[in-house]
């Protein structure tokens, strides 16, 4: 039963997206998983080419020194062909309120810009996303909740393809974190932790010196309430930051909030758990991009695979829905 997930090359990775996804990947990885790059899902809103690439390099180097086998990591641009051919067939089995429903659609088109220029591909991502699921005929889609609703989306395009045309693809299922689904901003605890973040003192990055690790930490917003209690709704700042010493140390919230007297203390607890946390992430990455022909055959060979994979697949649907 195969895994797959992914991560876009939007901005550097942080600590949710390692708490949230990445360290799971790597510890629950079995043969034939697959976890890759998203970087054609960083196109959506404006961005620098340049930064992309660089961008994009830097996540391969953090996933492979997180623990994931070289031989089950890609970048999605390697396969753009069979993804870009996939994508036209499932937009095709998609409604258009299908697509303009997701929430994340709504969110990040609602932030200003006049409807009217939102590029087109913010709508249609969560088809390139099926696209991805479905290519590799993925079973288990280990994801936070902000995506689950898209894995949801690509369960309704498989069954529907299927029932439609032909017996093609798998129907995935999201899996979900048991803690750390949602690591929040230590600035603004309403809001997710999260890597196109504009300003980033609320964000830890995976490759974050451990200096400043502790300086972001020590400056997370807590409450006005002095009670050292475990409170998602009362106490989000404080909640949030026990339930990141809690995904560190595998103890829970509520019996953590009962060790720590003091936010003070609570604050060091958690900044040298995520220190230790991300170091060897950090010192492995630093030592792939530094070897950047070892970084390039891995990146080769993944992509070779990946293709190989989806290939009867893509033409079997091809086939089915009446084309090539
Ligand atoms: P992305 O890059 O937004 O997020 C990657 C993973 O990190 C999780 N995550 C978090 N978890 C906890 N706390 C947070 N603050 C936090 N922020 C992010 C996300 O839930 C996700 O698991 N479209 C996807 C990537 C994608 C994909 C796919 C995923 C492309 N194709 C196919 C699965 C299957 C995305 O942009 O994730």
């Amino acid at each position: 039963m195969t895994r797959l997930s992914a991560i876009t090359p939007s901005g550097h990775a942080h600590l949710g997206n390692h708490l949230g996804a990445i360290r799971r990947w790597a510890n629950q990885g079995r043969p034939g998983d697959l976890y890759f790059v998203s970087d054609l899902h960083a196109m959506t809103v404006s961005y620098n080419p340049a930064r992309l690439r660089v961008l994009s390099r830097e996540l391969l180097a953090v996933l492979v020194a997180a623990g994931i086998e070289p031989d089950q990591v890609f970048v999605q641009s390697d396969l753009v062909r069979e993804l870009g051919a996939l994508s036209w067939i499932l937009e095709c089995a998609c409604s258009y309120g299908e697509a303009a429903r997701m929430t994340q659609f709504k969110q990040k088109s609602g932030t200003g810009e006049p409807v009217g220029t939102v590029r087109l591909g913010l709508l249609t991502y969560p088809v390139l996303m099926a696209a991805d699921i479905l290519l590799q005929g993925a079973a288990e889609v280990p994801v936070g909740d902000d995506q689950s609703q898209h894995v949801e989306l690509a369960r309704t395009l498989a069954r529907r393809f299927n029932q439609t045309y032909g017996e093609v693809f798998t129907v995935p299922t999201a899996v979900m974190p048991p803690t750390a689904a949602r690591v929040r901003d230590l600035v603004d605890p309403s809001r997710k932790m999260s890597k196109s973040t504009q300003d980033s003192v609320g964000v830890v990055f995976i490759l974050d010196t451990a200096d400043l690790i502790h300086r972001k930490i020590k400056r997370a917003v807590t409450d006005s309430v002095e009670r050292m209690e475990y409170r998602p709704t009362e106490q989000p700042g404080l909640a949030n930051l026990l339930e990141i010493l809690s995904a560190c140390t595998d103890v829970a919230p509520a019996d953590l909030a009962t060790q720590y007297p003091t936010y003070g203390a609570l604050k060091s607890a958690t900044a040298e758990a995520v220190v230790e946390e991300l170091r060897p992430i950090r010192e492995g990455a630093q030592s792939l991009l530094a070897d950047p022909a070892e970084l390039d055959r891995i990146r080769k060979a993944g992509a070779h695979r990946a293709t190989e994979r989806g290939a009867h697949r893509l033409s079997s649907a091809l086939r089915l829905a009446g084309v090539a």
